[in-house]
């Protein structure tokens, strides 16, 4: 009896790079690296780059780097700010999806001023929605203004009990919100932070037991588990000011395959939370030979490091885990294989590209 299983490659909407600005931290190279050691083999990255993408110079220098770099297949995300509301519609087809932060994290980009919201969210005409970092009450505030402008609206990182219930609610109406919970939020609490220290920090913070038990048990509403992988150094974490945020492309399959072992979740739910959910909401094309072969009887430690990210750091490590990648294949060539990334910098193709050749 064999325990190896196939999956279809991994869909992570929420993912930051870097580049440009960040080199030191993670490079597009780097974190699609990491990407297909996870099983990833599709990232959507974020706009909080220096400089943020905001605007055609911004993002096509961004587009360009990932073309050169990445290994797995990516998309990027155009920035809201308090200006550039109306984006160019060709500008728009080429984003995985415009990002508004209206709660305060990592980095400058942040639309706290309620005409600029609504404004962003009557222009967006892009294949992608408008993912929002909204936190407590400016999760129903979000609700609402994506039930007065039509707009699709994801909610990122859903993270608290309250918040949850909202969403919930929203969708028994019909209201057109989806969301996303992070591996973080589904494992660690406030408990960990004594032990995690600088490591735990993280936007939105890590929360109660009782709001990472209210995300299992509203996991029925979540239409997308994504990492949020945020890489910061270590030097960076142990700093006066540490910033917000912790990678996670390497743990989150093998994380996900233990909630499947211990009969948490089924390896059906899985894959629409990771494959088929969040391909339909920010309408990625098929990727035609691409899967992940998992061992489900691995048992082994997450490390402290040895990781493909950059940064080298997990704030899983020490955690026993049962499930492990063994290979990923993306387009048909072994992506990444028992420990070796193969994929070259530029194999990765933009999820906005035309593929004549494909269906
Ligand atoms: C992210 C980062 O470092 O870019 N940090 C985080 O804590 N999640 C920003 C973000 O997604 O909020
Ligand atoms: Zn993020």
């Amino acid at each position: 009896m064999s325990s190896l299983v196939r999956l279809p490659g991994l869909v992570d909407v929420h993912v930051h790079l870097r580049e440009p600005g960040g080199e030191h931290k993670e490079t597009f190279a780097t974190g699609t690296a990491a990407a297909l050691a996870g099983g990833v083999t599709a990232v959507l990255a974020m706009p909080n780059t220096s400089p943020p993408l905001v605007d055609e110079a911004t993002f096509a220098e961004a587009e360009r780097r990932a073309r050169a770099e990445a290994r797995c297949d990516y998309g990027l995300f155009l920035g809201a700010t308090h200006e550039n509301a109306g984006f160019p519609l060709r500008l728009q087809r080429r984003a995985a999806g415009l990002k508004i932060y209206v709660n305060e994290t990592f980095g400058p980009l942040r639309v706290e001023e309620l005409p600029a919201v609504l404004e962003h969210l009557r222009q967006w005409r892009g294949p992608g929605p408008v993912a929002v970092h909204a936190e407590g009450l400016m999760v129903p505030a979000l609700v609402a203004l994506a039930t007065i402008t039509g707009a699709r609206v994801h909610f990122c990182h859903v993270s608290r009990a309250a918040e949850i219930a909202v969403i919930r609610a929203a969708k028994a109406r019909g209201l057109p919100v989806t969301c996303e919970v992070t591996p973080h939020h589904l494992w660690l609490t406030e408990e960990d932070l004594p032990r995690l220290g600088p490591y735990g920090h993280m936007r939105p913070p890590l929360a109660t037991r009782a709001d990472r038990e209210a995300l299992w048990a509203n996991l029925d509403v979540v239409d997308c588990i994504a990492t949020d992988h945020a890489p910061h150094t270590r030097a960076e974490k142990e700093g006066p000011s540490p910033p917000p945020g912790v990678p996670g492309l390497e743990t989150m399959l093998p994380l996900l395959l233990t909630a499947v072992h211990e009969g948490r979740l089924t390896l059906g739910r899985l894959v629409e939370l990771t494959h088929s959910r969040p391909r339909a909401i920010f309408g990625l094309p098929a990727q035609p030979n691409t899967w992940v072969e998992v061992d489900l009887e691995a048992e082994w430690v997450l490390p402290e490091q040895g990781w493909f990210t950059k940064v080298d750091w997990s704030p899983f490590a020490g955690m026993r885990v049962r499930g492990r990648v063994i290979r990923t294949v993306l387009r048909g060539t072994v992506a990444y294989e028992e420990g070796k990334v193969l994929a070259p910098p530029g194999f990765g193709k933009n999820v906005r590209e035309e593929r004549s050749e494909e269906t």
